[in-house]
């Protein structure tokens, strides 16, 4: 398959397509994007690196970093002890939404809308002594690179702007389902949104996902079987209230963020990430949407 020719070739229409994206703006710092940034990098399990644009340039992981979290999460934690406390099933919401947490208990519908990832957030502090650093420790691990560091000036500014995720923090410790303090757990939550890191380097954290959860040295960071139920909850829910649409049109797990960058997976054979800032109304990169949707169309494979 010539990867490259694809990646050119996807680059050249996207430069033609009217992008009615939106830079997100609810975090002020994320406002001061260039919009028309673009890049993507594809990692293929044996035939090498493929990418075009700016594929080498830092942006705000934010949502993305809910995998990871997960990971973290699961590599600790029973199956039972942690679904008691986050189901797995899609929402149809918008990921900042609280509505269902009322009707069921404080108890978010999947780890990756924002509830969920805050229930995440409040059992890493639990279970570990020094969370961040132990956050960015895997994400060391899993690409590399011991560069990679959170934004000052992103988290800056979320924590400012955090009125919806400290009300579904309150809401579900009316539930009792926050076990820590709000503030630890709201900054914790934020410190993992602001990390940076390149297409490059996204793809070669998710190949643990392509790889039945190791790295590319051969190391175990979760188990096989992990691995498949977490690829199945990006399947599901990487998307919010557009991840049937992401599974109809590109037919890949992955996950999106407000930086405008998506990652996603096949499974034994590459990750892929692209980047666009301005986002769709479901708040996801409209052109990397439409960019996965044209490398699963043009390779003929998807996992469908
Ligand atoms: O909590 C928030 O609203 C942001 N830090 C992350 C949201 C996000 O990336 C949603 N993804 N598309």
């Amino acid at each position: 398959m010539d990867y490259q020719t694809i990646l050119n070739k996807i680059q050249t229409t996207l430069l033609s397509v009217n992008n009615t994206g939106k830079v997100a703006t609810y975090i002020p710092e994320l406002e001061s994007i260039d919009p028309k940034k673009f890049g993507m990098h594809l990692y293929c399990n044996n035939a090498g690196h493929y990418s075009v644009g700016d594929h080498q340039e830092r942006f705000s992981i934010q949502s993305i970093s809910k995998v990871f979290a997960l990971t973290l999460t699961l590599s600790k934690l029973d199956y039972n002890d942690f679904f008691k406390r986050v189901d797995f099933e899609p929402s149809g919401d918008p990921f900042n939404s609280l509505v269902q947490l009322e009707h069921e208990n404080g108890r978010p519908r999947n780890p990756f809308i924002n509830a969920g990832a805050l229930v995440i957030s409040d059992l890493l502090i639990s279970h570990l002594d020094k969370p961040k650093e132990d956050f960015l420790t895997l994400i060391h691990t899993i690409t590399g690179d011991k560069t990679i560091n959170f934004n000052k000036k992103v988290y800056a500014s979320e924590k400012k702007w955090s009125y919806r995720n400290a009300s579904l923090l309150n809401l579900m410790k009316s539930f009792d389902n926050i076990h820590n303090d709000l503030e630890e757990v709201l900054d914790f939550y934020i410190y993992q949104c602001a990390i940076e890191m390149s297409c490059k380097e996204l793809a070669t954290a998710f190949m643990i996902y392509a790889n039945r959860g190791k790295t590319l040295d051969n190391i175990e960071i979760i188990s096989p079987e992990k691995t498949k139920r977490i690829n199945a909850i990006m399947q599901t829910c990487g998307f919010y209230d557009e991840a049937g649409e992401f599974s109809f049109k590109v037919g890949l797990p992955g996950k999106s963020g407000v930086g405008g960058g998506i990652a996603a997976i096949h499974p034994g054979q590459y990750a892929v990430t692209v980047w666009s800032p301005p986002l769709n109304p479901k708040g996801n990169s409209e052109l990397g949407m439409l960019a996965l949707e044209k490398l699963t169309t043009l390779t003929g494979y998807s996992i469908f």
